[in-house]
């Protein structure tokens, strides 16, 4: 798994459901014979459905944006991992910093979030963790990453099927036009790398898991990305909503 590298892009909620259509016509044409790097969309709930019978019969993969922790019962308005996969999902998105924000998702939700995705078997986490400025300024990074990774990991038994992604995206940097330095991306990513070395051992981690970096990447910065060894994919927000960038970001790290 560790050969091919992944790119997902993160739609968020910025397309209509016509529009995220559109769109992802528009990818599988541009980038279905894209052998050497893996792709993932992830639309918002409401076009799961619809891009998943886009995505058919092509390579590219499909992602839902949050997931809920018990796969049925009175929750209103959540979804379970069983009816993301019926949806066409083979990947899930879960604790973004925009959902720790404005829905106050916290520790305990995330990692319940993961537990039922793994413990259900039908769907990836894509796991994502980053520290804020505050905390990026004061030297706290470190310690922010390894406790979000035990937060969210803890006491979780990851099979030998099972697949996770990390990503790490440092909050100050999404939707800021300016990605880090790749120097310090690949930092961060080695810290990544020996927590989870720590908690599940070297080949666990060696054979399950990728570490992925997002964070205001474009066509014009993704180049500094692409030969990080620790880095191995992005997760891209506003540079994904065109196909034109997204497929150059595509191809920069897929090399
Ligand atoms: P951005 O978003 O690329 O627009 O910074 C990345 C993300 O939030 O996943």
């Amino acid at each position: 798994m560790k050969n091919k590298k992944i790119v997902i892009a993160n739609w968020k909620m910025k397309l209509s459901v016509f529009e995220s259509l559109a769109l992802a016509r528009k990818i599988v044409d541009k980038m279905r014979d894209m052998e050497d790097i893996e792709i993932v969309l992830s639309p918002n709930f409401l076009a799961l459905p619809g891009v998943g019978e886009i995505l058919k019969g092509t390579p590219i993969a499909m992602a839902a944006q949050d997931v809920f922790w018990e796969m049925d019962g009175a929750y209103t308005g959540e979804v379970s991992p069983q009816l993301l996969r019926e949806a066409g999902c083979s990947y899930v998105i879960i604790g973004h910093s925009e959902r720790r924000k404005f829905l106050m998702e916290n520790y305990e939700m995330i990692h319940r979030k993961i537990k039922k995705t793994l413990e259900a078997e039908v769907l990836t986490p894509i796991i994502c963790i980053g520290e804020n400025w505050e905390e990026r300024k004061t030297d706290r990074r470190d310690f922010v990453l390894f406790d979000q990774i035990q937060q969210a990991l803890g006491g979780i038994k990851v099979a030998d099927s099972r697949r996770i992604i990390v990503a790490y995206e440092p909050i100050w940097a999404i939707g800021s036009g300016t990605a880090i330095e790749p120097e310090e991306a690949e930092y961060a990513h080695k810290v990544i790398k020996l927590t989870l070395n720590d908690m599940f051992g070297l080949a666990m981690v060696e054979s399950n898991f990728r570490i992925i970096y997002g964070g205001s990447i474009s066509a014009a910065n993704v180049a500094g990305f692409s030969d990080l060894a620790g880095v191995d994919g992005l997760l891209v927000g506003g540079s994904s909503l065109d196909e034109e960038e997204f497929f150059k970001v595509s191809q920069a790290i897929a090399k």
